[in-house]
């Protein structure tokens, strides 16, 4: 894993912005899994930028959502599919057929994500994965556990998960996850681990300092990736 750190967010989100141009420029029809919550906005507002500027440059851009709040109806503000109307698929002006997205309150979670398996295998994989972590060490909805599942499933949610700012955006508690695992994510050609910000200094010292992997903490399969690049803040940095 490649560690950069950046004096600001600015920053973070320029550098996480520039590599997704690169990106873009090398496959034009790139498959980009986006992440939601805090951390990433300040990329996607970036790219949301460079199409007034460029709009040819997304003509083909494909994106898949990773993760998802289960049992909140789709329209809700808090739901992942909520951000990515408004923070990526509205501002890239990215059509149906360049979107991968599944249900937030399917009435078969277990079938909504066999569904999901098939789709991966049939659109992947996925060119580059951008991801933020909790602070309790998770990637996508994969919560610490005894041991961890590789593929899209439902995602029992750890205590501060329940506590993200989305969820208190939704007004409602979800009531499971729905998500990537962690072999979906490790098989991405490229990933973005953005971390940003005082409250996960704590989660980034363990993660920089992780000697090998271990389910208790997902984040750190991401070491098994041969190429992460992880940007973080000086505010999350080790101090
Ligand atoms: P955040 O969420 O970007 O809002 O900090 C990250 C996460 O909990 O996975």
């Amino acid at each position: 894993m490649e560690i950069t750190i950046l004096d600001t967010y600015e920053d973070l989100s320029r550098h996480a912005a520039e590599v997704l141009f690169r990106q873009l420029e090398a496959k034009k029809d790139m498959l980009l899994c986006a992440a939601t919550g805090n951390t990433p906005t300040g990329t996607y507002e970036l790219l949301a930028e460079e199409y007034a500027r460029r709009p040819q440059r997304f003509a083909d851009l494909r994106v898949l959502k990773l993760d998802e709040w289960g049992g909140i109806p789709l329209d809700n503000p808090g739901t992942c599919e909520s951000y990515l109307r408004s923070h990526v698929l509205t501002p890239l002006k990215i059509d149906p057929t360049r979107y991968i997205s599944f249900e937030s309150d399917p009435a078969d979670p277990e079938e909504e994500c066999r569904r999901m398996r098939a789709r991966l295998a049939d659109a992947g994989p996925v060119d580059c994965c951008i991801l933020g972590i909790g602070v309790n060490g998770h990637i996508a909805l994969n919560e610490p556990a005894d041991w961890l599942q590789p593929r899209f499933h439902v995602a029992q949610l750890a205590p501060t998960t329940l506590n993200h700012t989305m969820v208190t955006a939704a007004g409602k508690s979800p009531a499971y996850g729905l998500t990537m695992g962690v072999g979906d994510i490790l098989q991405s050609k490229m990933i973005i681990l953005l971390i940003s910000g005082p409250s996960k200094r704590e989660i980034t010292t363990r993660l920089l300092s992780q000697k090998g992997v271990t389910p208790g903490f997902p984040a750190s399969f991401l070491l098994l990736h041969p190429n992460t690049i992880c940007l973080v803040d000086r505010q999350a940095a080790p101090a």
